[in-house]
């Protein structure tokens, strides 16, 4: 049965995207079928995998219909991993979902229909706690939490405990978390160390060991639409998710 895991977290630019798209391209190298499903409007997983987000075919039209028809996922340049992308509709969707039946359960109910088809599905979640995210929490069987080791990371994240209890308890008892990844870490400051320190004292063994570095390569791969294993395989930063999907295979 396949594994659905959103990667979530409210607050802005913590790793979230570059996390979808580079542990799972992690997987799709080690031969685990992987799709990445793109809910964030945003667009940034289809791009940094070289995909249109300008095409008109996507998870958006799961989201409506509540059937992810195969014209919905597309191929990357990897051969075990597939992306269901973004589309410029996706910005109008949170208030179409309002008035719609099962407004939170959309995504839950087109995903059904293939979750079996993949050995993985990673959603890609917006920053927001709106109905777009609501929908791929209500999806997952996990969340995974990427957390930027920088002062004020903690704050978004009591909200994000909130709603996961909210969805536990109203639409989805069997969801977990699947772990927190502290991303960005920057070894010449303390404060990293500082906030590394204070993550892994509030939230125990639900951290994992492999911690992302801030490195450059890892931002410079999404500009060439790829992930960081095929821009830079020797980089820190592709050693760094290579290593951290090592870990997420045996935890
Ligand atoms: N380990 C890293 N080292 C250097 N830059 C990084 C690293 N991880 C992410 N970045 C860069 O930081 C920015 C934010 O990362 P990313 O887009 O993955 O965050 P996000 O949580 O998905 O953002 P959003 O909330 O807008 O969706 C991007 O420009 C990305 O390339
Ligand atoms: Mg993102």
């Amino acid at each position: 049965m396949g594994k659905v895991i959103s990667i979530a977290n409210q607050k802005g630019g913590v790793g979230k995207t570059t996390t979808a798209i580079n542990l799972a391209s992690c997987l799709a190298v080690a031969e685990k079928k992987t799709l990445i499903v793109d809910i964030d409007p945003q667009g940034n997983a289809t791009s940094g995998l070289g995909r249109n987000k300008m095409n008109s075919k996507g998870v958006y039209h799961a989201l409506i219909s509540g059937n992810f028809y195969p014209d919905l996922i597309i191929n990357t340049d990897l051969e075990y991993l597939y992306i269901s992308p973004s589309s410029p509709e996706l910005a109008g969707a949170e208030a179409e979902l309002f008035s719609l039946e099962n407004r939170e359960r959309r995504l839950s109910i087109a995903l059904s229909t293939i979750e079996n088809n993949f050995e993985y599905i990673f959603i890609d979640c917006p920053p927001s706690l709106g109905f777009l995210t609501i929908n791929a929490l209500a999806a997952s069987h996990s969340v995974l939490i990427p957390i930027q080791c920088e002062y004020y990371s903690l704050e978004g994240v009591t909200d994000l405990l909130k709603i996961l209890d909210e969805v536990k308890k109203y639409l989805n008892p069997a969801l977990e978390i699947e772990g927190i990844l502290l991303t960005m870490y920057d070894e010449r400051t303390n404060l990293s160390k500082q906030v590394v320190e204070e993550i892994r004292d509030v939230f125990k063994n639900k951290v994992y060991d492999t911690i992302i570095p801030r490195n450059v390569t890892i931002a410079e791969a999404p500009s060439f639409g790829k992930p960081v294993i095929l821009y830079n395989i020797k980089s820190k930063g592709a050693q760094a998710y290579l290593n951290f999907a090592k870990e997420f295979l045996t935890k």
